[in-house]
């Protein structure tokens, strides 16, 4: 009885949390690509009850999926093993049909998913309508290497019009891995550059690729977040690297991909991402295909579970200089003034600088903020953020805060603590929650200002 009382007090907070995640999301267009291999998983279900959910709250969803698996099973039933070259199937006439085949009966499946409303399953009532046609005209890929790649096409152009018209309406659109010429023809396309192509064209607020494995930084910690700039710098990615690995010199054979077949690697999705991210679309998500919660978990919680990249340049944060003071005092004197921020005179600033991160545009200090690490203390301060107004609403302190909470981590401080007399709101969107002053060690509360009678959240690390 105290669990099922635990159990359903942990779920309405859950609820509760994810409440404004819930209104964030409301009429926002998601693209989600879906490797062909996790249609056959046990993700599957799981998969299409989120996506009717994400759709009763008001997303706008567009379904690409992967077809890889299932196009060299049927080969195999005709003994033909599958070419695929740097990512990309060499599509002969045999291959197409197998991968016309394939895709009807995906999609067929996923629309039988997508309509399932029995009494008592986390369908019930749900009444999706699922929609899919010839969104997407294709060209041929050509020959590359000396290889020629038949039926395998490339995207010429997403008819975005029509994709729109039918999340206006609120169809699911789903995206097959095929596009139409204007000669008539059939082309097989890969899923990731379907999806990509259809969230640059649709302007969409998140593009969603589930992946084999989450990419890993140099240390061989998961990459919670990135910027499409930092992944480039990482893992030497860039908008050309789907094109420059099938584009070899004449002279040398097209490499077959290690496997043979299987899903689309890392390497090419997080090219794509980049490419999407320098085209408009200012959130990617990678999201472990083993996990089945990685969905919810990302749109729902503040951490999520996957990898974030960024349109945003996050190489403009910098740890702050001498040379920094000037703009910092620009910056914050404003809201000294008004009393938003604690007063700092010039000489405490220059004492304090190295403490100090800024975000730069144009060479000019457009967001800054501070930490405070006490050897004797699990906690880090953070304080004096603050954005420039010109340039507010660009995730900017959501940066900040990331890169020094992040910091601060990996130094093993356990949680970060903030003091705010106007901004409290903003810091328990992030995860924060409020203290009472009784609460703060005894050394931190005796240095408290009575007067500004600030705030205090607290978030664990
Ligand atoms: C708070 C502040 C640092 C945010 O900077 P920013 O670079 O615009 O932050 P982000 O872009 O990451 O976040 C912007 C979001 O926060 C919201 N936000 C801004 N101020 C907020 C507040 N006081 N309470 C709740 N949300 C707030 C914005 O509406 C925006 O929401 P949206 O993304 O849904 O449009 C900036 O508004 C500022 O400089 N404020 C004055 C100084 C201050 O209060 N500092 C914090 C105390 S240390």
């Amino acid at each position: 009885m105290t669990n099922q009382i635990n159990g359903t007090e942990a779920a309405i907070d859950w609820f509760r949390a994810a409440s404004p995640y819930i209104n964030a999301h409301r009429g926002k267009t998601l693209v989600i690509c879906v490797p062909g291999s996790a249609l056959r998983s046990e993700l599957l279900p799981t998969l299409t009850h989120d996506l009717t959910l994400l759709s009763h709250i008001g997303l706008r969803l567009v379904l690409c999926f992967g077809i890889r698996e299932q196009v060299d099973e049927q080969l195999a039933q005709t003994h033909i093993k599958g070419h695929i070259v740097a990512g990309r199937r060499v599509t002969d006439p045999q291959a197409l049909s197998a991968i016309i085949s394939a895709a009807g009966l995906v999609r067929n499946d996923l629309e039988a998913r997508l309509s399932m409303g029995l009494p008592n399953t986390p369908m019930a009532g749900a009444r999706l309508a699922v929609t899919s046609g010839n969104f997407v005209t294709a060209q041929p890929f050509g020959v590359h290497g000396g290889l020629d790649f038949q039926h395998t096409g490339s995207v010429r152009e997403i008819h975005q019009n029509a994709i729109q018209a039918l999340l206006n309406a609120g169809h699911l659109v789903l995206l097959p891995p095929l596009g139409y010429s204007l000669t008539g023809d059939v082309f097989n396309v890969t899923a990731t550059e379907v999806a990509s192509a259809a969230a640059i064209a649709l302007k969409a607020d998140k593009l969603v690729f589930l992946v084999n494995a989450l990419p890993r930084d140099t240390d061989g910690s998961v990459v919670r977040q990135a910027s499409a700039n930092q992944i480039q710098k990482l893992y030497g990615v860039s908008e050309a690297t789907v094109i420059s690995q099938t584009e070899q010199s004449p002279d040398k054979e097209p490499e077959e991909t290690a496997q043979g077949t299987g899903d689309t690697s890392l390497d090419q999705i997080l090219g794509t991402a980049v490419q999407a991210c320098l085209h408009g679309v200012q959130r990617v998500h990678l999201l472990a295909n083993d996990n089945p919660d990685a969905l919810l978990s990302e749109l729902f919680t503040r951490d999520g579970s996957g990898t974030l990249i960024t349109a945003e340049r996050w190489d403009h944060i910098r740890p702050a200089s001498i040379s920094d003071v000037g703009g910092i005092i620009e910056l914050i004197t404003p809201l000294q003034a008004n009393g938003t921020l604690v007063s700092r005179s010039r000489e405490a600033l220059e004492l304090d600088i190295d403490r100090f991160v800024v975000s730069e545009r144009d060479g000019m200090v457009v967001s800054c903020a501070a930490m405070y690490l006490e050897d004797d203390s699990s906690t880090a301060e953070i304080a004096c953020m603050a954005t420039h107004p010109d340039y507010r609403g660009q995730g900017r302190a959501d940066q900040l805060l990331t890169h020094l909470e992040k910091q601060a981590r990996r130094q093993s401080f356990r949680h970060a603590r903030i003091l705010s007399t106007h901004t409290g709101h903003w810091f328990i969107a992030r995860g924060y929650s409020e203290l009472a002053l009784e609460d703060l060690p005894a050394n931190r509360r005796a240095s408290y200002n009575q007067a500004r009678n600030s705030k205090i959240y607290q978030k664990r690390l």
